[in-house]
């Protein structure tokens, strides 16, 4: 046998194995070369009779052949076997992998669990409360009777049996006092809903709420503790400022505004030139909002907050359409991983 034979056999060898397609194939193409009267087992045996030298050589390039053949047929005989599982015809596992498409947060996702943990620190326990709401726990309970003026400002969608979409999460202050004994801490983040559709408002949005409520709350405690927020969440260098305003659930209320993130309030376009942005709604809980879950207004006190976690999301990614979170594009999804 030359080394030509040599050359000839391998190429005729890999052919076979190329053209097989089933376990049979690959029985029969093991028993012709590799059989107790296979070809190659035959040739290795015939060695025996050349000089040394060639034995040598030939009995090398043979061997090699040998375990190559047995190698590839294993391999074969998975692929056989895993394309059958499959159904599939032309699997080839010398191809690349392909990298499974990793999720991730949702940015308002990203800013709900970042608040709630920040309350959570400091003693808040989670509440919640249903989306479908009475007008008792949206307006009633919390100081804002039918004629109230205040109700037009959050119109909302109504359900056939009266029954309403909340406009914010502040019936949960509600559910929660009328559930638990005070002393109590929450932060309560879910969806409300409103009649408003713009660049800057979407029918459906996200609130957190929070209240405090124990013997001695203060409004400096008030204050203190969204500092502490307004710095974790936009950085140490943010300064607070407290508006009067009104809410008809709290005495005395506030707004409250952050300096600008962009321009550090020295004015710019995001602000409209003046260096605040208004951040949330706060205040000393009203005593009416005690008397109606029957707590004693001379006894306990509290402060209760409201915030757009869109709002909130929208100014610390630099948003400026509040569309893009529900849109759900995977380009802007993706920036946030
Ligand atoms: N519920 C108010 C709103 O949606 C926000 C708010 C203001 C909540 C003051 C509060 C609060 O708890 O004390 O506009």
């Amino acid at each position: 046998m030359t080394k030509e034979d040599v050359a000839k056999l391998r190429a005729e060898i890999e052919n076979s194995l190329a053209h097989a397609k089933s376990i049979e194939d690959l029985n029969s193409i093991k028993v012709k070369y590799l059989g107790k009267k296979g070809f190659l087992t035959n040739i290795l045996k015939s060695l025996k009779e050349l000089p040394l030298e060639e034995r040598r050589e030939l009995g090398s390039l043979l061997n090699q052949i040998k375990d190559e053949l047995e190698k590839a047929l294993k391999v074969k005989e998975r692929e056989i076997l895993l394309a059958e599982e499959d159904g599939i015809t032309d699997l080839d596992l010398s191809l690349p992998g392909r990298e499974p498409e990793l999720g991730a947060l949702h940015p308002l996702t990203i800013v709900i669990s970042e608040i709630c943990s920040l309350f959570e620190r400091l003693g808040f326990e989670i509440a919640e409360g249903p989306e479908v709401e009475s007008d008792f726990y949206n307006f009633t309970a919390l100081n804002i009777p039918e004629w109230h003026p205040a109700r037009d400002m959050q119109a909302t969608f109504y359900l056939e049996n009266g029954a309403l979409l909340r406009t914010h999460t502040s019936p949960i202050q509600v559910r929660t006092m009328l559930r638990k004994k005070p002393p109590l801490r929450i932060i309560a983040p879910g969806k409300v809903y409103r009649c408003d559709a713009d660049v800057r408002h979407s029918p459906m949005f996200h609130q957190i709420e929070g209240l405090m409520v124990d013997e001695k709350v203060r409004f400096s405690d008030l204050k203190g503790i969204l500092t502490y927020f307004a710095q974790n969440i936009f950085g140490e260098d943010t300064k607070i400022r407290f508006r009067p305003s009104y809410f008809p659930f709290t005495e005395p209320s506030v707004e409250m505004d952050i300096s600008c993130v962009i321009c550090k309030g020295e004015g710019c376009r995001v602000c409209s030139q003046t260096g605040w942005l208004e951040i949330l709604g706060a205040g000393m809980v009203h005593p009416e909002v005690f008397r109606a879950v029957g707590y004693d207004p001379s006894r306990w006190q509290g402060f209760a907050f409201g915030l757009g976690v869109e709002r909130i999301a929208m100014i610390k990614y630099g948003i400026d359409d509040i569309r893009l979170f529900f849109d759900n594009h995977l380009y802007f999804l993706s920036s946030f991983k």
